[in-house]
C-alpha cells in the first residue's frame, strides 16, 4: 500500500509517499526557515502563505521522486493536529481536495503521535532493524512539545508528562538567541556543545516533584540569562537589547555544552522515571530534538533498547505521517472529508 502524505503543522512544507508504512519512497520538505530566521521565530501569517506557495509543487515533487502518480496511491494522509492553525488548513484542504477529487481514502493523524512512529521509518543507508517492542515509554521533544507517552500499542498512547513552559526545543531556539546565535538554535548549540566542558557551568535542573513526569525549561533559560548577561538589581531586568556581552569562543562553548549537559540530564532522568512507571521494554525519542548529539550519546547507556529516527525524520516531515496513516489504514480506520484541522493535539484514532 502507497499513502501520499502531507506535512503543514508549522514552517515545514512537506510531502511523501511512503510504501507498507515503512518504505519512504520520497520525502520531501520546503523548509521556511530562511522566512522566520530574521524574526528568530515562526511567524504564524508568513508561514500559512508560504505553506500556499510550495504545497503543491511539494506534491508534485514527491511524486515524481517516487515515480508515483496521483492515481497510483493507495490514500491519502495528513497531520491535521497540532499545529498553527493557519498552516494547518493549508494541509488539510489540500489533502481533502486530492483524496475526494482522486476518489481516495483520506487518513488525518496526529503530527505528536507521528513524531513517535518516525523510528519505524527505514533509513536507505542504515535501515532500522527491529520495530520497537511494547510496552514503550515515548518521548516527543521538539520545537513545540515535550511529552513522555506510555504506548502499548502504535495505537495505544497515553500522554503521561508534559512541559509546564517552554519545550526543549524552544529553550534551544531561545538561548541561541540570548547567545546572539542563529536559528533554529538546536543544530548551533548542539555543535557548539562538542567544542566546550559540560561541567564549566552548573545550570539547574528542574525535575519538579519527585514523581513527576512533567518537565520545566523556563528556570534553566533564566539560568543562562543571567550568566551572560548579568544577575539584574532588585525589580530590574537585564537588558538584552545591546545583545550579548563579548564572550570567547570557549566560554560560549562551555556555556553551549553546560546548557546542554543540564537538558540532556534532566531528559535522561525523567525518560527513566518514566520508564518505571510504565514498565518498558524499550524507549521510543522523536522529534527535532531527537537529533541532538549528546541526547543520542546519553542514551547509548540507557539500559534499555532505544528507537530514535534516522536524521532525516527526526524534524518535522510528512513521510512519519505517511506510516502512521499505515497503521490506521489497516485496522480499517479512514477519516471523514469533513476532517477539521485542530491546533491542539489528541490522542484517538481518526
Ligand atoms: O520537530 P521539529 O522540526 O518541529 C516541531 O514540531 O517543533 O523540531 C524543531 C526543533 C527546534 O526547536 C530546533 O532547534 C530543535 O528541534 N532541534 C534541535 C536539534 N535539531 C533540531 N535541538 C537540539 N539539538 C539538535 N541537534
Ligand atoms: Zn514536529
Amino acid at each position: 500500500m502507497r499513502i501520499l502524505a502531507i506535512e503543514s503543522t508549522c514552517d515545514e512544507t512537506g510531502a511523501a509517499v511512503v510504501a507498507d508504512g515503512r518504505r519512504v519512497l520520497s520525502n520531501v520538505v520546503a523548509s521556511q526557515v530562511e522566512l522566520h530566521a530574521k524574526y528568530r521565530g515562526v511567524v504564524p501569517e508568513i508561514a500559512s502563505r508560504a505553506h500556499i506557495e510550495n504545497i503543491l509543487p511539494v506534491v508534485r515533487e514527491a511524486c515524481g521522486a517516487a515515480a508515483c502518480g496521483l492515481a497510483d496511491v493507495d490514500a491519502i494522509a495528513v497531520a491535521h493536529r497540532p499545529g498553527l492553525i493557519g498552516s494547518l488548513l493549508v494541509g488539510v484542504t489540500a489533502a481533502k481536495s486530492l483524496a475526494w477529487a482522486l476518489g481516495k481514502p483520506l487518513i488525518g493523524v496526529d503530527h505528536v503521535h507521528a513524531h513517535l512512529y518516525s523510528v519505524m521509518l527505514e533509513d536507505v543507508a542504515k535501515p532500522q532493524a527491529a520495530a520497537p517492542v511494547f510496552p514503550a515509554v515515548g518521548l516527543v521533544c521538539s520545537g513545540g512539545h515535550t511529552a513522555l507517552y506510555e504506548l502499548r500499542d502504535w495505537l495505544d498512547v497515553r500522554l503521561i508528562g508534559t512541559t509546564i513552559d517552554d519545550a526543549v526545543g524552544e529553550a534551544y531556539d531561545k538561548v541561541a538567541a540570548l547567545l546572539g546565535l542563529g536559528y533554529p538554535g538546536g543544530p548551533i548549540l548542539d555543535k557548539l556543545a562538542t567544542k566546550g566542558d559540560p561541567r564549566a557551568v552548573e545550570f539547574p535542573r528542574s525535575l519538579l516533584g519527585k514523581e513527576s513526569l512533567d518537565f520545566s525549561f523556563s528556570g534553566l533559560k533564566t539560568a543562562v540569562l543571567y550568566r551572560v548577561y548579568g544577575v539584574p538589581g532588585r525589580g530590574a531586568r537585564p537588558s538584552t537589547a545591546g545583545g550579548p556581552p563579548a564572550m570567547s569562543e570557549g566560554e560560549l562553548a562551555d556555556v553551549a555544552a553546560s546548557f546542554q549537559a543540564a537538558c540532556v540530564d534532566v531528559i535522561t532522568r525523567k525518560l527513566r522515571r518514566a520508564a518505571k512507571v510504565v514498565g518498558a521494554k524499550g524507549v521510543i525519542i522523536g522529534g527535532g530534538v531527537s537529533a541532538n548529539r549528546g541526547l543520542r550519546e546519553a542514551m547509548k547507556t540507557f539500559g534499555l533498547p532505544v528507537y530514535v529516527p534516522a536524521l532525516e525524520y527526526c524534524t518535522d516531515n510528512a513521510a512519519m505521517s505517511g506510516g502512521l496513516a499505515h497503521v490506521y489504514a489497516e485496522r480499517g480506520i479512514v477519516s471523514a472529508l469533513d476532517l477539521d484541522a485542530v491546533p491542539y493535539s489528541q490522542f484517538v484514532a481518526g
